[in-house]
């Protein structure tokens, strides 16, 4: 059985209710269900965790070592600041793959640029709540390859 953790950063708790133009009225709740409805169909186990802190999300990420094969990750803001998160995905040398429901790529300048993008298999961005089922069928996929 596989096993995939996906995290969540900063403000992504207040989904719902926040900036609802721009990511929309489903919750994280509302999220992590579909998430845990698609491992179960694709069989394979999922912890979900969220965090507002940069140095909660590193551990994290350590500690998935012992349990992960693979990382689904939504570093929110710190996508485009923090190399603490970048250095334990590196770190970790687990596959991991990097989910925003915006596109990035449409916002402003300082959104465009991801400092976890190099060190992840690849991007989904911009497909909403859809994006972290992408996430998990592609993690899945690239996990029974190897
Ligand atoms: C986000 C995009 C980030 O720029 C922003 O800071 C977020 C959410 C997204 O999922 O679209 O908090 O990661």
């Amino acid at each position: 059985m596989k096993h995939i953790l996906v995290i969540n950063g900063p403000n992504l708790d207040l989904l719902g209710t926040r900036e609802v133009n721009i990511y929309g009225e489903i919750t994280l709740a509302k999220i992590n269900e579909m998430v845990k409805q698609k491992a179960k169909e694709l069989g394979c186990q999922v912890r979900i965790k969220q965090s507002n802190s940069e140095g909660e999300i590193v551990s994290f990420i350590s500690e998935a070592r012992n349990w992960t094969d693979a990382l689904i990750i939504n570093p929110a803001a710190y996508t485009h600041t923090s190399i603490a998160i970048r250095d334990a995905i590196l770190a970790v040398g687990m596959p991991a793959i990097e989910v925003h429901l915006s596109n990035i790529y449409k916002r402003e300048s300082f959104r465009q640029k991801s400092l976890v993008a190099e060190v992840c298999l690849g991007q989904i961005t911009g497909f909403g709540p859809e994006g972290y089922i992408l996430a998990l069928e592609a993690a899945m996929n690239v996990l029974k390859k190897r």
